[in-house]
């Protein structure tokens, strides 16, 4: 199972939604996806993913022993989809040693899971970056969300070699890029000094509740090009298609 942290040093650019959609898209290639929504207090993924109503545990009841991982997790229908949702507190963070002896058990279950985390780069976050394999960097394009995630960067960077840091563009207009009010992926990918893994465009779709249900064609084709990559596809970028 490959550990991918979703992380940005600034809030609300996107991560919950685009984790949500990307871990749909590789479902849809026939893998197994474990979403463990990692902001604690402020959990969303359980909103996100319409999983929420029979939540009884929490990841942290899985670290103190309270339930089993298989009581925690939240499944959907197709049975290929689950989710781990935080605690409202921690009083005792836990360790890395502790998140990777928990996901070990469900590497057996999945092919992939996503840490999707508060926005910053402190709390559990540089912990959760020790127990993760590679780290996604979700970033708006705009100046302040590529310095945000330049930051995001140096910190994964103590944990993490450059190339398992991807960078991911959410709300990415050709137009805005063309009318000078967006930056260009080339642009964020200088500023932010990360490898580029793809862009999602606006849509207003996404807003709609469980994530993903009303996206349009071309926002699905996003998703799937970054699922093809994660799976080391290669998939060639164009202007048109990043
Ligand atoms: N590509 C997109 N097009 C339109 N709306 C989007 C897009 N991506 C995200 N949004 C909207 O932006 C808002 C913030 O998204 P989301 O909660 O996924 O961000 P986040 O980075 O997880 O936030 P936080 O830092 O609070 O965890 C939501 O209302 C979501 O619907
Ligand atoms: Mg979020």
């Amino acid at each position: 199972m490959k550990r991918y942290l979703i992380c940005s040093g600034k809030g609300g650019v996107g991560k919950s939604t685009l984790s949500v959609c990307i871990a749909r898209a590789l479902c849809a290639r026939g893998k197994s996806v474990l979403l463990m929504d990692c902001d604690v207090g402020l959990r969303s993924l359980d909103l996100l993913t319409g999983l929420g109503q029979s939540a009884v545990y929490t990841w942290q009841d899985v670290l103190s022993e309270n339930c089993t991982l298989l009581d925690a997790l939240l499944t959907d229908a197709t049975g290929e989809f689950s989710l781990l949702i935080p605690p409202a507190a921690l009083e005792t963070p836990p360790t890395a040693e502790d998140f990777s002896k928990m996901l070990a058990k469900a590497a057996i279950d999945f092919d992939f899971c996503f840490l999707d985390a508060g926005a910053g780069t402190d709390g559990i976050v540089p912990t959760l970056a020790k127990a993760s394999d590679a780290a996604l960097v979700v970033a708006t394009p705009d100046s302040v969300s590529a310095r945000a995630a330049a930051k995001t960067a140096e910190m994964l960077w103590q944990t993490l070699p450059p190339e398992r840091l991807r960078l991911l563009l959410n709300r990415y207009s050709v137009s805005a890029v063309r009318d000078g009010v967006n930056l260009c992926a080339d642009d964020m990918i200088d500023e932010t000094g990360i490898r580029f893994l793809g862009a999602v465009p606006e849509d207003a779709g996404l807003r709609v509740l469980p994530c993903g249900r009303d996206i349009s064609s071309r926002t699905a084709a996003a998703f799937n090009r970054i699922a093809a990559r994660l799976l080391g596809e290669n998939v060639p970028f164009s202007v048109r298609k990043l």
